[in-house]
């Protein structure tokens, strides 16, 4: 017997496609919110490179316009495919049929031992956070922020709520719907600016859609202060059979996968295992942590995984010991499981100018003038003959950081300097070419370009334009190389030492004028067909068959974090760990250190 009918499945996914998006309200962040211990990350991330990122206020209209249902169907083999809430429910089949709320305290522990309904595991649960939340700020205040407080506590009151309706095929009321038993709990930063808006950031900008995503499914939401740790292992202690998977910031998720409290499924015998007491080992499964990271698991000879995680040379690195499944990132990365950026929504709104009614200019990206001397990849006097070469005119919207001694771009180009946001998408709309020099590494900007139907230009500095595996995202290889994995005539590719190569660019892509271009991948609807996926594989089913195919390996099934990694993090002062009473050590246990 199939564990829900397959037309139940499709009605629910059809009206599921219908429905919008809720109602997504963006919350103005506060200037004293924003004080608190916010610490950007400390490589390449280009900050503040707000003017280049989708603009997301206007939402729901545009999305109306551009939802392909049809796509949604067309999910691969979905009728094998459930989210936990339609596995928990079929798992009630029979048991939870006319289920009561219990009485008092006596019927809640008769039926802990009793009842075959999972209702009663989530409802003793779920009371106990509750009852908690009374009168322990640490279960109503898992947030560092009000709205998010708020925000939590009414998901878990209204699942509370809600429990004796669920799977009942009776009209539910207007709050309660099945699907919030699929329980998200998100542990980083980027998911609370996500929630609450105020950064378009490309971390931002990518996290939205899975939040818009989660609440136009109205699954439950429950996102933690990243700064504390000890707060998830609280949560999943309390809740261990309501929450459903956990998306944490990578050091949060080694910190759990490396500590005997956090983890449930450590391989056995491990000496910090058998140093802490059993009654306190009790908590997550692997399977159910994610990581959520804009640049991926990469080896140690990729960007800042090195120094990040301490890694030898060429070291392949993975979050979670499962594989690299269990790492969603925006990029098809090698292994991860890949969930695109989409700025559907925001760049349809963006005329797309006609090609003959464009400027001769070309929009050169990177917002610093030192991306023109030194970290340039392009030698100077490319500017010079450029215009007389191309006749398209090279304009930049590059400022000096402080440490700059340059107050302009190199002769040759036009410096208009940092322009407000919808100015700098009519400039690249006036556009006739997208030109980048080599930085920032991989920023959305490519993207809003061809989305204005304007080519781009990508310099690489190796061998191939598009690298192989892991080099596609090497900033020593390429400039955003998924971008330049797309070609002609949408994106060119220049060697970096080569002008004539460069300029012979340029000019194909003026003399080749594109239509508006968006890859299939990062439509809307295909973006959230993907995190449906992932919402609906059988993740623990997936854990067991890699177990098990490392033991026919004659491998230990189950692994442990690497030793070197978990000292760097404490090293590094990023590294976390729950103490005996469940407070948040920052310093490595010297018992117990795995
Ligand atoms: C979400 O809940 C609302 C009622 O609160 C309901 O009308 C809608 O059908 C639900 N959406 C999905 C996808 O279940
Ligand atoms: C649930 O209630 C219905 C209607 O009262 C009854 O027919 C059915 O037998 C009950 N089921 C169980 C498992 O008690
Ligand atoms: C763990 O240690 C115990 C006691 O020394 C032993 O009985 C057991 O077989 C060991 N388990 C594994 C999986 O090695
Ligand atoms: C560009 O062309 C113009 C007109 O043909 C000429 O006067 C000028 O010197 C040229 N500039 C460079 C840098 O070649």
């Amino acid at each position: 017997m199939p564990l829900v009918s397959t037309s139940r499945l499709l009605r629910t996914l059809v009206i599921s496609t219908l429905i919008l998006l809720g109602s997504y309200s963006l919350f103005i962040w506060t200037e004293s919110s924003l004080s608190i211990n916010v610490k950007p990350f400390g490589f390449q991330f280009d900050f503040d490179y707000r003017y280049a990122y989708a603009d997301e206020d206007d939402t729901i209209a545009t999305l109306l316009q551009s939802q392909e249902e049809d796509d949604f169907l067309g999910l691969d083999d979905f009728s094998k495919r459930f989210t936990p809430a339609e596995r928990l429910l079929a798992s009630g089949e029979g048991f939870c049929e006319n289920w009561t709320v219990p009485e008092d305290e006596e019927e809640i522990a008769s039926r802990e031992k009793e009842s075959s309904c999972w209702k009663d595991d989530h409802y003793r649960q779920l009371k106990y956070f509750l009852d908690k939340a009374k009168t322990d700020k640490t279960y109503s205040e898992l947030s560092w922020h009000d709205q998010i407080n708020a925000r939590n506590m009414k998901s878990i009151r209204t699942l509370f709520g809600c429990l004796v309706y669920f799977g009942t095929r009776e009209a539910l009321p207007e709050e309660c719907s099945d699907n919030m038993l699929n329980v998200m709990v998100l542990h980083d930063w980027w998911w609370d600016l996500a929630l609450e808006g105020g950064s378009e950031s490309g971390e931002t900008v990518w996290l939205r859609a899975m939040v818009e995503t989660f609440q136009g499914q109205n699954y439950t939401m429950v996102s933690l202060n990243w700064h504390a740790y000890h707060y998830l292992v609280k949560v999943y202690n309390a809740l261990p059979d309501v929450v459903s998977f956990i998306y944490a910031r990578d050091t949060l998720a080694i910190s759990c996968l490396s500590d005997p409290r956090c983890r449930s499924d450590f391989p056995p015998n491990t000496t910090a295992v058998t140093e802490t007491p059993v009654e306190q080992r009790r908590t997550i499964p692997s399977w159910k942590l994610f990581t959520v990271d804009y640049w991926g698991a990469r080896p140690g000879d990729h960007g800042r995984s090195k120094h990040a995680y301490g890694l030898q040379w060429g070291e392949e690195m993975t979050f979670n010991p499962l594989g690299n499944e269990w790492t969603i990132s925006p990029f098809p990365y090698p292994g991860h499981t890949h969930i695109p950026l989409t700025m559907e929504k925001s760049c349809l709104q963006l005329e797309v100018v006609s090609h003959g009614q464009r400027k001769n200019e070309v929009t050169v990206l990177g917002k610093l003038f030192e991306y023109f001397y030194r970290t340039s990849f392009v030698p100077q006097d490319i500017w010079l003959s450029f215009e007389n070469t191309t006749s398209l005119s090279p304009i930049a919207n590059a400022h000096a950081l402080k440490t700059d001694s340059e107050d302009d771009t190199p002769p040759g180009l036009v410096n208009k300097g940092p322009v407000a946001r919808e100015d700098y998408y009519e400039q690249v709309a006036n556009s006739k070419v997208f030109l980048g020099i080599g930085r920032p590494e991989i920023s959305p900007s490519p993207y809003l370009a061809l989305c204005l139907g304007v080519p781009v230009v990508l310099p690489y500095f190796g061998e191939k334009a598009v690298p192989d595996g892991w080099d596609l995202y090497h900033s020593a290889a390429v400039q955003h190389g998924p971008a330049a994995s797309i070609r002609p005539p949408y994106v060119y590719s220049y060697h970096v030492d080569d002008n004539e190569n460069m300029y012979a660019a340029v000019q194909a892509a003026r003399d080749n004028p594109i239509e508006r271009y968006i890859p299939d991948e990062m439509r809307d609807a295909n973006v959230r067909s993907e995190i449906l996926k992932l919402v609906t594989t059988d993740w623990h089913a997936r854990s067991r068959e890699i177990e098990a195919a490392r033991e026919t390996r004659g491998e230990p099934a189950r692994v442990l974090v690497k030793q070197h990694i978990i000292q760097r993090l404490f090293h590094l002062g990023v590294g976390r760990r729950v103490g005996e009473n469940g407070e948040l050590l920052k310093i490595l246990p010297e018992k117990g250190s795995v």
